[in-house]
């Protein structure tokens, strides 16, 4: 069984099971599972209201594209950010912790 945790934006730790390679990211899965109001541009990394930080586990090394690291680079003093649209949901994310953050908070 593989296990992702979840700090959503009401500051509650969610510990979730997950079906890895299932064709979803993890936007996607945030907004099935926890109904969070994330993912206004559905996937394509243009809004940013999907923004996640990575606050534990093992740190994913899938390259970021151009999109993703337009938004991201708004954000410098923010480590560990990421766009969960463009995060696979893959094996590689049992065991690791998200916060949702939404960059709509931080504009
Ligand atoms: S859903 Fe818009 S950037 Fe991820």
């Amino acid at each position: 069984m593989y296990k992702i945790h979840i700090v959503d934006t009401n500051g509650d730790l969610n510990t979730l099971d997950f079906e890895p390679n299932t064709n979803q990211n993890l936007m996607v899965f945030i907004t099935d599972v926890l109904a969070e109001d994330i993912g206004d541009c559905k996937g394509r990394a243009w809004c940013g209201t999907c923004m996640v930080q990575q606050l534990g586990g093992g740190f994913l090394t899938d390259k970021i594209i151009s999109d993703e690291y337009e938004i991201l680079s708004r954000f410098p003093e923010m480590a560990n950010i990421r766009l969960a649209c463009q995060i696979f949901l893959s094996a590689d994310l049992h065991n690791t912790t998200w916060k949702v953050l939404d960059s709509r908070q931080f504009m």
